[in-house]
This record gives structure tokens, sequence and C-alpha cells, in this order.
């Protein structure tokens, strides 16, 4: 009789803290033994010579998220957690979102029967708040918070999207009395179409000039009023995807004054710089996200704010949207001004393999930063931890063994997504996962996937570690 339904031996395990060399035996999806030689289990993998990872937790990412123009993005809850757990992910945190007239209970029910069935790995719900009525934020999301969903997304961009300064104040207000966590979208919406409405005039409207419509001062603005805000109601809150020195200091100032700011970046801000969006043919157009990549000064002082604590996660903010149609046809038309152009680039399989070969293989970061940044931070920070983002006993066996010699060419055949390209095409990386297991279960075996579609379950989260209402004064 075996002691345990899987026993992982001999691998280098690692965790934010330790890196150690010992088996990992597993009982009912569960971490239950951390030791050498551990007895017998119904089955074994041999990981001598590998990396043991707890599985990433993916904090930003879009999947099957409605449009304003009525479209969906490109990968729903099955292509994406595919795609996610190829690449070492084995939880995702992507986002229920509120359509403006609507309530935000219809936005996530809605979600719920999108994923059901569907997803290889585990996820839990952000949500994205587009109207914050008196109904909204003195019902629909304290009652919300309580069923776990602890997080939100606002915009501070975006025509269909976006809060003025007063809302964002409600939002706040709210986030401070039930100890949830506000995720904010931080650029400066009237700058940008005014800026857009002058490059459109003047015919600028090819996909360089996104990034001339989103300068940094734009980010730092938002960046600066949305912590100023926060401080003047006295809570914790995210900015997300940071792209540059300016919004990444005003994280850094406020942290000096002891406010509770936390940062988020993604691998487009490392990986990526303007200059990609100026490549012939359109290509540009395959790299506009908001915030815009920035120039290669700025690239190097998000990875130092990897180092040196400014950001405290690392997500993909993978957003699918497809190039061509079925019949090959360019969806946009080739030409389409920029304005035109869907926000957001593709990266939830990508996200650990880039950060793994160029930060802990070039000797930028730590292997246990790495996993602080990649998982066991986006747990804590989302009220998934321990249970999620770490190895230890009691955990979920969200494990992922990596090759760390492995080299690979990232092209986009290589990849599970449901969308025609990848931004990194031909970039080499040394370090892939090779097998990923969800709560014991094997999903990803020697890069083949085996997991069953509908084996994810949903995750009620738990008030962000950050977040709690006890650790702040009273405000009415
Ligand atoms: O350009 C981006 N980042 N698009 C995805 C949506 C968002 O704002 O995160
Ligand atoms: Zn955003
Ligand atoms: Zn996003």
């Amino acid at each position: 009789m075996a002691d345990f339904d899987l026993v992982i031996r001999n691998g280098r395990v690692a965790t934010a803290a330790d890196v150690v060399t010992c088996d990992i035996g597993v009982a009912g999806g569960r971490i239950v033994a951390l030791a050498e030689n551990l007895g017998a289990g119904e089955r074994d993998i041999d990981a001598a010579g590998k990396l043991v990872l707890p599985g990433g937790v993916d904090g930003h990412c879009h999947l099957d998220q409605l449009m304003s123009d009525g479209s969906r993005m490109a990968d729903d809850f099955r292509s994406g957690t595919i795609s996610a757990a190829c690449g070492g992910t084995t939880t995702v945190i992507p986002f229920a979102c509120q359509i403006k007239g609507h309530s935000l209970r219809e936005a996530v029910d809605d979600y719920h029967r999108r994923a059901e069935g569907k997803a290889l790995i585990d996820y839990a719900f952000h949500l994205i708040i587009s109207d914050p009525t008196e109904q909204v934020i003195g019902q629909e999301l304290p009652a919300l918070i309580h069923d776990g969903y602890t997080s939100f997304k606002i915009y501070m961009t975006y025509d269909d999207l976006k809060l003025n300064d007063r809302e964002i104040l409600e939002v706040f207000a709210l986030a401070r009395r039930e100890g949830a966590l506000t995720m904010v979208h931080a650029e400066n919406a009237d700058c940008i179409g005014w800026l857009t409405e002058r490059l459109e005039a003047a015919g600028r409207t090819a996909p360089r000039y996104h990034a001339t419509s989103r300068p940094p001062v734009v980010e730092r603005e938002a960046t600066h009023r949305a912590i100023a805000l926060a401080e003047l109601v006295d809570v914790p809150i995210l900015i997300v995807h940071v792209s540059g020195e300016e919004a990444a200091a005003q994280i850094q100032a406020a942290r000096d004054r002891g406010l509770p700011i936390h940062g988020e970046t993604c691998p487009h801000y490392l990986f990526l710089t303007a200059e990609d969006l100026d490549l012939d043919g359109f290509e540009g157009a395959k790299h506009i996200c908001s915030p815009p990549p920035r120039d290669a000064r700025n690239q190097e002082a998000v990875w130092r704010g990897l180092e040196n604590g400014v950001f405290d996660i690392v997500s993909s903010d993978h957003a699918p949207f497809r190039y061509h149609d079925d019949k090959g046809k360019m969806i946009r038309g080739k030409g389409a001004p920029f304005a035109q152009v869907p926000n957001g680039i593709p990266g939830i399989e990508t996200r650990l393999p880039l950060l793994f070969s160029e930060g802990v293989g070039k000797g930028r970061i730590s292997l246990n930063r790495f996993v602080a940044l990649t998982a066991t931070n986006p747990a804590r920070l989302f009220g998934l931890y321990p249970r999620k983002g770490t190895i230890a006993i009691g955990s979920d066996a969200d494990l992922a063994i990596w090759d760390p010699e492995r080299q690979v060419t990232i092209t986009n055949d290589i990849l599970h997504h449901n969308v025609d390209y990848t931004p990194y095409e031909g970039m080499k990386v040394q370090g892939w996962p090779e097998t990923v297991l969800c709560r014991g279960t094997v999903v990803v075996e020697q890069g083949t996937v085996v997991g069953a579609e509908g084996g994810g379950r949903f995750l009620p989260c738990e008030l962000p570690l950050s977040a709690r209402p006890e650790d702040s004064l009273a405000i009415s």
C-alpha cells in the first residue's frame, strides 16, 4: 500500500525563501510531506536535475472578456488555461467585467458560465467596476466581496470603462471598509484623447503613434493622482502594468512615505520597446498595448524595479486579440489607425519562461525572487495564500517541474493560445516548464497537454493580506 498518491523525487525545490533538494509527497491533491527518501507513492516522478517550483499565479490576464464593440477576446477558459499551464502557471485570475448600466452580479454569473467545464487549472475572478452606482457600491460589491471576489480593477482611461476622481474615491472607500484590494489602470484619459485627436488631424495614425498618444507623463500623472486619492482614503492599492521609470518613481516615493502602494509590471515592459511599434508592414500593430512599451532606458528601470522591490508582482496582462480572421484576412485591415487597434498583447504562456531565462538565467533576480514575483506575491496579494503560490505542507500540490537547461526558440506555433502571433517571435530562452500539476493531477506531461477540460476549480479569495480592515483606521 503506497504512502502517497504521488511522490516527486530529488528535485531542487524552490520557494520564495529557500532552495532545497528533497522529495514532495502528495495526497488528496495537497502537499503532505517534504523530506528526503519519502516512502512509496502510487506514482513517482523523477525530478533529479530539474527544478520544482510552485505553479505560477497569473494575477492579471484577460480571458473571454467582452469588448465594447461586442467582440470577445480570442482565448476562452479552455485555450487560455491550456496556454497558461503549458507555460508553468496553475492559477489564473481574469476579470468579470461590468458593462456600464448593468449589474456586477450579472457579469460574475455570466463569467462563471463561461469558465465552467472549460478550465484545466484553477481560477479566481477579479471584478472590473465600470459603473459604481449607489446600488453597486452599497449592496452588490459588499456581497460579492463576501462571496470571494475580493479584488477589483478600475480604469482611469477608455471611454467605456473610465471612472472620474469622485467615483474612484467611492470605490476606494468601499475597498477600505470591506478590506478589498483595488487595482488601478493609471493613464490620464483627457490627455490621451487630446493627443489622439491632434495626431489624427495631422494624419499620424500609424501604430507607432500609439506610443506618442500615451507618453510617460500621462501615466505618471494618473499614477500620482491614484496614489493621492488612495492616501486621502487611507487604503492600499495596486498600480497595474507599470511601464517605466516615472510611474515606478511615484510608487517608490509613496512607499518611502509609508503608504501601502503595490506595483505590478509585465513582460512587455521588460522585453519590448516603442521601436517594436514601428516594425514594417503593420507588424507594429501587434505590439500595441496600454501603457505602451517605452525606450531602453525605461526598460532598464523596470528591471531595476524587479530587483529593488518596487514591483511586487509580474503578471502577463494576457489580452488575446487575433491579427487575422479564419480566412486569413487582417481583422482591422492593414493601415487601420492606431486608435482602432485593440489594446493588449498575448503572453500567458511566455510570462514565466521569459522572466526565468532573462531574469534568473542572466543573474538579474534570484530564483527565490522569481518565485515571489510570479507565484507567492500574487497569491498573497489576492487572498489565495498559502493554498496557492508556495510549496508547503497543506498547500495545494500546484507544481511546475522545470528543465533549467532546455533551450527553446519562442515561435507562435509552439504556443497554445488562440492568437495568431506572439510579440516574442524568435526569442531564444533557456529553461522551460515540462511537467505541470494542478492539485496533484498532471495537466501537462513533458510538454503534452493531458489535463481534463473542466478539471480546474473556481477559487473564492480571502481578503487580501495587505488590505485587511483591522489594519486600518476607521473612516465613515
Ligand atoms: O493594453 C492593455 N494592457 N490591454 C489590456 C487591458 C488592460 O488595460 O489591462
Ligand atoms: Zn489595464
Ligand atoms: Zn489588463
